[in-house]
């Protein structure tokens, strides 16, 4: 049975001694919500593996409440790290830098590099802060699915598979964190988030390396972030229309989903988001929706490649398999 835990105290002191007793819970990110177990117990993290049905050479991120924790979840802790952290977190951002020997290799998927951040959500910093330890933590639904920014969304995927999920309501930004690989060798962006490119280099003062295919993070396969609806990625309301007659074409059930100003004027709108950090926030609950009403086909709009707007286009990309894509840019 999954206990359904309020954010107070009785409940995330429950959630904390369930944690230290070696089982799992999904608890609430500023991001998404993640499913938690303790960094340092191996049985629990084989636990999080199997509940998510997640293969074993995807690593996951370690969350920490404080930056005094760096020291034994990394080899070294680097000049550009330690900016990265300061200016950063509690937020959106997580650094993947070399592990020591220490850090479990169940934990990195048998990489040499782990990955940390502490969540911007004081659900979250309690909850770890309780527990004592780190807690590693991937999205809190089965592997290669929509990740949950609800409590609901987490029991709709892990109910009975999980020990408890701590109720925080809405996640803030609603898309996964950015992760950056900070090396002797520079800094790459491993996957875009609400941390963007413009505001790593800032604080770095170097350019970052933004491989145009991200292949290195395990986790950002094509098809990943998928709900069960096919997605049809269009980058104009011109190739959203098209999109839409090629299913009307083949008799699909469709709806268009993207920003306001890109949507074209359509009675099979299923959302249309006024600004990109609405595009964001609420992106998943979106693509669920699709799949609670039986929709085969989401024609989404992506909003561009700059920022924030650069997430959201990963994860409709990566949700759309890299299939079909309409329009010119
Ligand atoms: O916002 C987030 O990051 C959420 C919340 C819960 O914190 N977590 C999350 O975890 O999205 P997950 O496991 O669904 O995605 C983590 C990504 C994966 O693509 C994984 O491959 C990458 O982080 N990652 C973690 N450690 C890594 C490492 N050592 N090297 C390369 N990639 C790593
Ligand atoms: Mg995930």
């Amino acid at each position: 049975m999954t206990l359904l835990l309020d954010a107070d105290d009785v409940g995330v002191a429950t959630a904390a001694r369930i944690i230290t007793d070696g089982g799992l819970v999904a608890f609430p990110t500023e991001t998404v919500y993640g499913l938690g177990a303790d960094a340092a117990n191996e049985d629990a993290i084989r636990r999080v593996f199997e509940a998510k049905g997640r293969p074993a050479d995807h690593p996951v991120i370690v969350h920490l409440c404080s930056v005094d924790q760096l020291g034994t979840w990394l080899e070294v802790v680097s000049v550009s790290v330690r900016s990265l952290a300061e200016r950063f977190w509690p937020g959106p951002l997580t650094i993947v830098a070399p592990k020591p020997a220490s850090v479990s290799s169940l934990l990195t998927g048998g990489q040499p590099t782990v990955g940390v951040r502490i969540p911007d959500h004081r659900v979250a910093l309690r909850l770890i802060s309780e527990s004592g330890t780190a807690l590693a933590a991937p999205s809190a639904n089965r592997f290669g699915g929509v990740s949950p920014t609800t409590a609901d969304h987490v029991m709709a995927g892990l109910a009975g598979r999980i020990d408890a999920v701590v109720d925080g309501g809405p996640c803030r930004v609603g898309v996964e964190s950015t992760i950056v690989e900070v090396t002797g060798g520079g800094v790459t962006l491993l996957r875009p988030g609400r941390i963007t490119v413009d505001d790593l280099q800032a604080t770095l003062g170097v350019d970052l390396v933004v491989p145009s295919q991200v292949s290195r993070a395990p986790g950002t396969l094509s098809s990943h972030y998928a709900p069960a609806a096919t997605v049809v990625v269009a980058h104009d309301g011109e190739g959203a229309l098209r999109a839409a007659a090629a299913c009307e074409g083949r008799g699909e059930r469709y709806r268009l989903l993207g920003l306001s100003g890109a949507l074209p004027d359509s009675p099979m709108v299923l959302e249309s988001f006024e600004s990109v950090e609405a595009y964001a926030h609420g992106l998943y609950a979106a693509l669920r929706e699709a799949d609670r009403a039986g929709i085969e086909v989401v024609v989404a709009v992506v909003p561009g490649p700059e920022g924030l707007a650069a997430a959201v286009t990963d994860r409709l990309m990566r949700a759309s398999g890299g299939a079909s894509v309409y329009g010119s840019t």
